[in-house]
């Protein structure tokens, strides 16, 4: 038995999973020579989304990170997570794109190319695939791991079986929602290795459901060769099990890691110092375990969005119809995991299904998923339910090739493109643009502005991001103020001068607080009630008017469209309650509405 590998997060998945992606390259740096010290099987620290953040919220080039992390890690495996066909976005980019993306990434010292498709399509691997091959890089490709009738543990050891075929140097089971069991780890592990397989295999698992130190062990017992984990300071919940621990576990078995323990503890010190710089970013649902989601399947954050999406619709009440109707559209659309960006898909159409009826409201992306575009459905979509989505023609729309065929050549356009608006200082710009054409290029003009730089950091307790975290873990919290000397702002709310009676005789007193003070309330201030007139139809979601459809003085049908409305990020038909004459509309294109603002009077 060899030793087991372990595979460290901290700089990638782990503050995805936990700190929304928000570790600067400034905090990684000062770690970086002691943890290359450490000899684990590879530190993954780029891709997903540390490529959108970066230019987005930090004002940070990920070129530039990539390339401080390999000069001061020159005897580690660096590794990158590359969403095959979508690289490091939610989109298909053409052939040219991703190979000259894996070229670049390569050439800056990515060592191996971790290759997953959230479909497990082949045809949206295999491009990425050979591109990692053709740059004499190691290739891990990825079986995607979720829980449904098709995803049996046949299915995965011959999908494993097929990537080993398409010269993958190792496979991930990459279980992104934190759902695999000890029994289920141990099984497809085992069976692929019993019927013969090479690769060695990586398990990456989160934490989610807390059963994955479990599971680890069952994958030991099976012969995994690389565990996934994360520095304990930002790990477990959302994120994976803990790197101290499973090192310690492991320790004088015949699976032990060889990891130095003391140096790991050095590098601990160093990143919960990171931990507390971004404490506003911790939430209470992300720290603990969540069993449930074995049973109903839903990642923890899919709950969180559809709970606020049914809160800013005023449906929150539904909110028991949706977790009920997301399995059946997951059923009926083939069973694709419940991870971004199917789950985007599969839990707003729960949500348009319960609050309009079933498959009335249709998404552009609910649309682009059936047709195809975003790779093969697990299991088949019925006919009918093709038919009830894209209408009598459906034929016509549903596509067969590879959903990057349909995509023409860029990299010569953008490249073009960049260089006329003089702008071109390295060939890696040219990806940055293509691959995130506004955030990419604001960038590159200079123009992005960072959300928060060290120096912010960490937030006083009366930024909204803090209260925001505070609200999390005591949610009747009201208003949060601070006081350093002499009362300020919102001071008029809490009392600082009393009358005090001590013994029959009346004291006035004065009181200086000082540090952070709480102020907790019932919540839920005051909302003005909707106005209502005779006719009146109100709006059925909240949103932002996009089109008013008719004028004062049309006359309308029960049914007939009258206006859209931009909700959830998607666009959506407004339609008439009742019928008659448009007597007065009330809002105007661009303005906000809440569920049940009123929109117009129709008698
Ligand atoms: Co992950």
């Amino acid at each position: 038995m060899e030793k087991i590998g372990i595979t460290e997060l901290i700089l990638r998945d782990a503050h995805q999973s936990i700190l929304a992606t928000r570790m600067r390259t400034e905090d990684m740096e000062p770690i970086l020579e002691k943890m290359d010290q450490v000899g684990y099987w590879a530190v993954e620290m780029w891709g997903g989304a540390t490529f959108d953040v970066p230019l987005r919220y930090l004002n940070q080039d990920p070129w530039d990170r990539l390339r401080l992390i390999r000069e001061k890690m020159p005897n580690t495996k660096l590794m990158m997570l590359l969403r095959a066909q979508n690289i490091v976005a939610y989109r298909n980019f053409p052939d040219d794109i991703v190979q000259k993306f894996v070229h670049y990434a390569h050439k800056n010292g990515i060592d191996v190319f971790r290759v997953f498709d959230a479909l497990n399509d082949l045809r949206n691997m295999d491009t990425p695939m050979k591109a990692v091959k053709a740059e004499g890089a190691h290739l891990q490709a990825c079986v995607s791991y979720t829980i449904s009738p098709v995803h049996t543990t046949e299915y995965y050891i011959k999908f494993m079986q097929d990537l080993e075929k398409r010269g993958s140097d190792s496979i991930c089971i990459k279980d992104m929602a934190g759902m695999i069991s000890p029994k289920r780890a141990y099984d497809i592990i085992k069976g692929y290795k019993d019927q013969g397989g090479k690769c060695p295999v990586d398990l990456h698992s989160h934490s989610t459901s807390g059963m994955t130190g479990l599971a680890y062990q069952r994958a030991a017992d099976a012969g995994v060769d690389v565990l996934d984990t994360d520095m304990s300071p930002i790990a477990e919940g959302t994120g994976h099990p803990a790197t101290e621990s499973v090192v310690y576990a492991f320790k004088d078995t015949e699976w032990d890691t060889g990891l130095n323990i003391d140096l790991l503890m050095e590098i601990r010190d160093h990143f919960r110092k990171i931990a507390k710089k971004y404490r506003h970013l911790i939430r209470m649902e992300a720290l603990r375990p969540d069993p449930s989601i074995v049973l109903h399947q839903i990642p923890g954050g899919m709950i969180s969005n559809l709970v606020s999406q049914l809160e800013m619709q005023g449906a929150i009440d539904k909110l028991d119809d949706v977790l009920k109707e997301i399995p059946i559209v997951r059923e009926e659309l083939g069973y694709p995991p419940l991870v971004t960006p199917t789950s985007q898909v599969v839990g707003v159409q729960a949500v348009m299904n319960v609050l309009f009826g079933r498959y009335k409201n249709l998404p552009k992306e609910t649309l682009d998923y059936v047709k195809g575009m975003y790779g093969k459905s697990p299991a088949p979509i019925s006919d009918d339910i093709k038919e009830l989505i894209l209408g009598p023609d459906w034929k016509d729309q549903v596509i067969t090739c590879r959903p990057a065929d349909l995509l023409e050549p860029e990299w010569d356009l953008r490249k073009k493109e960049l260089e006329d608006m003089g702008l071109l200082k390295q060939e890696e710009d040219v990806l940055t643009y293509a691959i995130y054409p506004q955030v990419g290029l604001k960038f590159l003009k200079g123009e992005a502005v960072p959300e928060f730089t060290t120096d912010d950091l960490p937030l006083p307790i009366d930024h909204p991001a803090s209260k925001a975290m505070i609200k999390s873990f005591f949610p009747e919290v009201k208003e949060i103020f601070v006081y350093d000397e002499e009362p300020k702002g919102g001071a008029a709310a809490i009392p600082t001068e009393f009358d005090v009676e001590v013994d029959g005789e009346m004291f006035e007193v004065k009181v200086n607080p000082k540090g952070g003070f709480i102020v907790a309330g019932a919540g839920g201030g005051a909302e003005a009630p909707p106005t209502d007139v005779e006719g009146g139809f109100k709006s059925p979601m909240q949103g932002t008017v996009l089109s008013i459809k008719v004028a004062e003085g049309d006359k309308v049908e029960e049914g007939q469209v009258v206006a859209t409305v931009e909700a959830m990020k998607m666009e959506t038909e407004v339609k008439a309650d009742h019928g008659g004459e448009v007597k007065k509309i009330y809002v105007d294109e661009g303005d906000s509405v809440e569920t049940g603002t009123l929109m117009m009077q129709i008698l």
